[in-house]
């Protein structure tokens, strides 16, 4: 049995968790997008919105969904916008990841938007730098966003929308190191430099995104644009973060438990560093460029032609995986590291929101169901927009072969009072853990997610293995509570 005490300390607060940091992402890649979200007039046995998946779109309002990345990915780098709009659609090759299918492009823009809207959700377009033009890209932003009676203007309001959409982040590209282009970095900043100019004069209020990597690509990126005119000329600087060796989805050894996790762990360290490198970057500068984790996720060997312990891969390659609990432990990690860097880290999408890699929400046929990191994310909702709040970790027992606590949490402080989302992370112990928050009156509610093995799963034919449970807190002193966590489980406690 663990023993741990957790403080929360309301004399320090981070900064404001932008509800941002809670994105998604929808890629035409596999079944996320069509079949996922999007059934147009296809299925007649399963109910929509105008097309719109009915039984997806209801779960996703059972989560955060502030923010939503379309249309790719990889597939960003050859789309055409002009050709998801109206009512004469040509199909094209559908192309991402290596899959080939046949598009018929029936999800354009404007069902992208109906679907935002649904969701209450900020769209955020990735656009195509790969194959396409800095011309194409800035007629997308005027058809999306001007209100002046143009041409492109009257186009969208001939298809359905007097109004503009208003898009505020646009990527310039998309993983342009690799699948947008093989660029180096010094010909991606130049490019992005001429991209963005020409963006700017369509749309001043754009908050553009460049691409970045790894950290050479990153400084080299940095460096090329070091100029503070061309500094300016980007917003957000997009990274990456898939968990890749954590070994088999489901068949996954103790130590493979682990290691999944640590990598959600240094997810932390990666937006840290890189904010090192754009605070360099700006120097004395008043201008401001976020951190965007556009794509962050588990990535495992059965879903992946690449990478570590890939041999036994499924074919042909779906990009679907089982989603365990400790996926959803993983989600709970890697946000609390999203909360400490509140700062710097101005948005995060989860990568995907249907069906594709770390999906919350899965399908088969008429069949939906939800995942445990589904559960993880509900988990944080009154985090959106709170003040986020340092927990120090007390007594703690440490992780096999790491300094890292077995038990960590995050916590913030919004009008209603304070809530505290506490993850223990062991593989097969339970937790004692002693809670202290200040000016905590009373218990508001309080849930947990557990199971009994870390492998367990959701699906089609078993809907609820996993899924939330209340959780016991027992008063302990002023300000002062007590919870037992079982091993690897994550619980939010609210607070009057
Ligand atoms: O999310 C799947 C793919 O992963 C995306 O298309 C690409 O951006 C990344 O490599």
């Amino acid at each position: 049995m663990i023993e741990t005490t957790l403080t929360v300390r309301g004399d320090q607060p981070i900064g404001t968790i932008s509800p941002r940091l809670y994105g998604h992402f929808a890629e035409h890649l596999g079944r996320c997008c069509y079949d996922g979200l999007w059934i147009g007039n296809q299925r007649t046995d399963i109910p929509s919105y105008g097309g719109l998946r009915k039984d997806v779109v209801d779960a996703l309002k059972g989560l955060p969904v502030p923010l939503l990345r379309w249309p790719g990915g990889c597939y960003a780098d050859h789309y055409h916008w002009r050709d998801g709009i109206g009512s004469q659609r040509p199909t094209r090759l559908g192309m991402s990841c290596g899959l080939q299918v046949e598009d018929d492009n029936s999800l354009g823009t404007h069902e992208f938007m109906a679907l935002c809207r649904l969701l209450g959700a900020e769209p955020y377009l990735a656009g195509n730098m790969g194959s396409g033009s800095a011309q194409e890209l800035c007629d997308w932003v005027e058809y999306c966003n001007t209100a002046v009676n143009t041409t492109l203007m009257r186009e969208r309001s001939a298809n359905g929308s007097r109004d503009p959409f208003g898009v505020k982040l646009w990527g310039v590209g998309n993983e342009n190191w690799g699948c947008g282009g093989n660029y180096d970095p010094e010909s991606y900043a130049r490019e992005y430099r001429r991209y963005a100019t020409m963006l700017r004069h369509v749309d001043p209020g754009a908050e553009l995104v460049a691409c970045g990597q790894e950290d050479e690509w990153n400084l080299q990126f940095l460096k090329t644009n070091s100029n503070p005119r061309h500094l300016e000329l980007m917003d957000h600087f997009s990274i990456h973060r898939y968990w890749i060796h954590g070994g088999p989805e489901l068949d996954f050894s103790e130590q493979q438990y682990y290691g999944l996790l640590a990598e959600a762990d240094e997810t932390e360290e990666f937006v840290s560093r890189t904010a090192g490198f754009i605070r360099d970057a700006l120097g004395s500068s008043t201008h401001k460029v976020g951190i965007a984790l556009d794509e962050w996720g588990v990535w495992h060997p059965e879903a992946r032609p690449w990478g570590p312990d890939n041999e036994g891969h499924r074919e042909p390659i779906t990009y679907e995986q089982a989603g365990t609990m400790r996926d959803a432990v993983a989600v709970a990690v890697a946000l609390e590291g999203f909360h400490h860097q509140c700062k710097v880290l101005t948005l995060a999408n989860l990568a995907q929101i249907v069906n594709v890699l770390h999906a919350p929400v899965m399908t088969d046929g008429a069949s939906m169901w939800v995942t445990p990191s589904y559960y993880a994310l509900q988990l944080h909702t009154a985090h959106l927009g709170a003040m986020a709040l340092p927990v120090d970790v007390g007594h703690g027992t440490s992780l096999p072969n790491s300094d890292t606590s077995a038990v960590t949490a995050t916590a913030s402080l919004n009008a209603g009072g304070t809530t505290v989302t506490v993850t223990n992370r062991h593989y097969d112990q339970q937790a004692s853990v002693s809670l202290s928050a200040p000016n905590t009156r009373a218990v508001k509610s309080a849930q947990l997610l557990s199971a009994d093995s870390p492998r367990a799963v959701n699906s089609a034919q078993q809907p609820h293995q996993v899924k939330l449970a209340a959780l016991q807190v027992d008063a302990d002193g002023a300000d002062q509570w007590r919870i037992e966590l079982p091993p690897h489980s994550v619980a939010t406690i609210q607070f009057t």
